[in-house]
């Protein structure tokens, strides 16, 4: 079993967060240790999950059942850059299914798996809450430093000419 244990400044806030919530609610701390863990490790591994709830006093179902809910959660090692392409409703019918398969075609992936060189995950997720932009990406920025591991960008009004340029800059960062 791999031996998993967030480095001692990461624990001290990790004990902070779970501090806020009274004996017996310590679950409550859940979704922001998860984000920290994902910070440190890039991804979710089962190992990394059990030490989660370890340090929460829950049992690890219960932090599957989280961290397999929702799509920020990676539940394996990603590329250096995550396509989060919308797939919900307004995105699908202004054209997201296609940019999906543009992608797949041109990393030569399927959604879930990461591009042979390591540079592009390919994800869907739900609203990103910019309908209004449809089709909408956003990605996942490494960004050295920062107190998580990784930013946000959004990329909307999408169009696979759009696509190409954003991957070529990415590529080229
Ligand atoms: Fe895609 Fe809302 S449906 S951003």
């Amino acid at each position: 079993m791999e031996d998993v244990k967030f480095p001692d400044a990461t624990h001290r806030v990790v004990q902070q967060i779970i501090g806020r919530y009274p004996e017996g609610r310590q679950k409550s701390a859940l979704l922001p240790v998860l984000h920290l863990a994902q910070a440190e490790w890039g991804w979710l591994s089962p190992a990394v999950m059990d030490h989660v709830a370890g340090l929460l006093g829950i049992q690890p179902i219960e932090v599957y059942e989280v961290a397999t809910f929702y799509t920020m959660f990676h539940l394996q090692p990603t590329g250096k850059y995550v396509l989060e392409v919308c797939r919900t409703g307004p995105c699908c019918l202004l054209g997201a299914e296609d940019l999906i398969e543009h992608l797949e075609n041109k990393l030569n992936i399927r959604v879930g798996e990461t591009s042979a060189d390591g540079l592009f995950t390919l994800k869907t997720v739900e609203c990103l809450a910019a309908c209004g932009y449809a089709p909408v990406l956003q990605v996942q920025l490494p960004e050295p430093g920062a107190s998580s591991n990784s930013t946000y960008r959004y990329f909307e009004n999408l169009t696979e000419e759009k696509v190409d340029e954003m991957m070529e800059t990415l590529a080229r960062r």
